[in-house]
């Protein structure tokens, strides 16, 4: 239960006038179930879009099972195993939660048909 699945070190965000991710670091291990907590804008969603390949951090590493990673796009992410549910506006409303959880899966399975 100690291997570091996924560890993010110094990673950082800046946006045109706004540093969304301010140096972050994070060790998950496997089985670890983490929650993180902040106010609107303190920068959660932009920190879950860089582990999904949707931002690039400006600075930073990302190590994944120990390896060095670059999350370019949610396909690179979904190949790791590491899925997304976005927030409300982002989802499907007429889907349950497993579908959408399962949507990014089945596009992957149609492109290797
Ligand atoms: N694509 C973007 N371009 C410019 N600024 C952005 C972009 N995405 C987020 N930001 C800014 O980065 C900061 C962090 O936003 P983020 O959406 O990550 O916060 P959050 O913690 O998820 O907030 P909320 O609780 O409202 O969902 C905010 O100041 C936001 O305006
Ligand atoms: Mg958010």
């Amino acid at each position: 239960m100690d291997e570091k699945l996924l560890r993010l070190r110094n990673v950082s965000k800046q946006f045109p006038g706004v540093l969304a991710n301010d140096n972050i670091n994070l060790d998950i291990r496997k089985g670890e179930i983490h929650a993180i907590i902040g106010e609107n804008g303190a920068g959660k969603s932009t920190l879950m879009n860089i582990l999904y390949g949707l931002h690039q951090p400006t600075t930073g590493e990302i190590y994944f099972n120990g390896n060095a990673v670059k999350l370019t796009s949610p396909l690179d992410a979904i190949g790791l195993g590491i899925g997304m549910v976005h927030q409300h506006f982002m989802l499907v409303p007429s889907f349950t939660v497993a579908e959408n959880i399962v949507l990014g899966i089945e596009l992957e399975r149609v492109k290797c048909l």
